[in-house]
């Protein structure tokens, strides 16, 4: 099955899978004092800085709920974007283990901009008024959308001012990276990132997240929260094996740029189709698009995939690192059938 619902529904890339492998021999300290989490921090530092303290987790919804849990007390608020991640597809899990509160603003295709964020900036040192103290921007967005550069700076500069932090959900940074042609510092610490969520899993690997702030007197009770909140891996050397094989040489951004242009194959296909039409800037690897309900309805009996919105409706393809032009080029010879329809 060839499937283009998510980028998590491919496997593991083989150089990963062989890494786990290697590192599958003898016995070794566990909950992270093993040699390959060391390596696989040295790798971050590397790529996100030297001073950064970096710790790795299971999940994309642990990363974001457990870095945002170190910096925020629960009278605290974290304003994000309407489709963020953490407002919709955690289950409440920020609210329930971070205890803050979450305040959404109506984002341009996934993208928050200090214009939306400052209407909610009051109510400071206000008893009864939640405390605003993050900022939270995902990069790429949800709806695959990249924020430039200077626009993370221009929310990073917004929460300083105000004695916040920015906390950006990087569950797909490699990608931002990719289509921005730029490494990952120049997207995270460059713009004034506080907190970052760095994604694994969506690039290739099996499971595997970090969290790393940028200033690490934030972290300083960091693995006290990570192991209440059921995110300390015994066997931490298998995660740290897996971040070995992305960062260690270009496997991260081979992989992040091969599914990006799969996107983007995608998209030049989708337009040639009558009916279908893109209704998002396609910049990663995810390509959103709206047709009749009986089209949709056609295409699912032969793949799997999600309507982003029913009432529109829209739909979400996404491709991966191991979507071939071949996946690609048969997916869209089925959706001109199915729009035909
Ligand atoms: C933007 C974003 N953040 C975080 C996550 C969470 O990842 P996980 O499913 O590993 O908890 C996802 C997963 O789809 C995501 O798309």
């Amino acid at each position: 099955m060839r499937s283009f619902a998510s980028d998590n529904n491919s496997g593991v890339h083989p150089d990963v899978l062989a890494a786990m492998q290697a590192a599958n021999a003898g016995h070794c300290v566990g909950y992270g004092e093993d040699p390959w989490t060391a390596r696989a921090i040295d790798l971050l530092h590397r790529h996100f800085g030297d001073h950064v303290a970096a710790y790795f987790v299971f999940l994309g919804t642990a990363a974001n709920v457990l870095g945002l849990s170190a910096v925020c007390r629960q009278y605290h608020s974290v304003i994000c974007a309407e489709t963020a991640h953490i407002n919709v597809d955690e289950c409440g899990s920020p609210e329930r283990f971070g205890g803050f509160k979450t305040l959404t603003i109506p984002p341009e295709h996934g993208k928050i901009a200090p214009g939306g964020v400052r209407p909610l900036l009051h109510g400071f040192g206000f008893v009864h008024h939640s405390q605003p103290r993050v900022i939270s921007i995902t990069q790429c967005t949800e709806l695959g959308t990249v924020y430039t550069p200077d626009e993370v700076r221009a929310l990073a500069d917004l929460a300083h001012e105000h004695g916040m932090l920015l906390h950006m959900d990087g569950a797909r940074l490699c990608n931002a990276a990719a289509s921005l042609d730029l490494d990952m510092a120049a997207l995270t610490r460059d713009c004034g990132v506080d907190v970052l969520s760095f994604g694994g899993t969506k690039n290739g690997m099996m499971y595997g997240e970090a969290v790393i702030f940028f200033d690490p007197a934030l972290a300083h009770d960091f693995v006290y929260i990570r192991k209440q909140g059921m995110q300390l891996a015994s066997k931490m050397r298998y995660v740290g094996a897996q971040f070995e094989a992305l960062l260690g040489g270009g496997l991260w951004l081979d992989n992040a740029r091969h599914a990006n242009a799969m996107a983007a194959r995608l998209a030049e296909g989708v337009r040639r189709v009558p009916g279908v039409e893109i209704t998002r800037p396609v910049q990663t690897n995810a390509v959103f698009a709206r047709m009749t309900r009986r089209a949709i309805e056609a295409l699912q009996e032969r793949y799997f995939f999600y309507v982003w919105d029913e009432n529109l409706p829209e739909v979400r393809w996404m491709t991966s690192y191991d979507t071939t032009e071949g996946d690609v080029d048969a997916f869209v010879r089925d959706l001109q059938e199915c729009a035909g329809l």
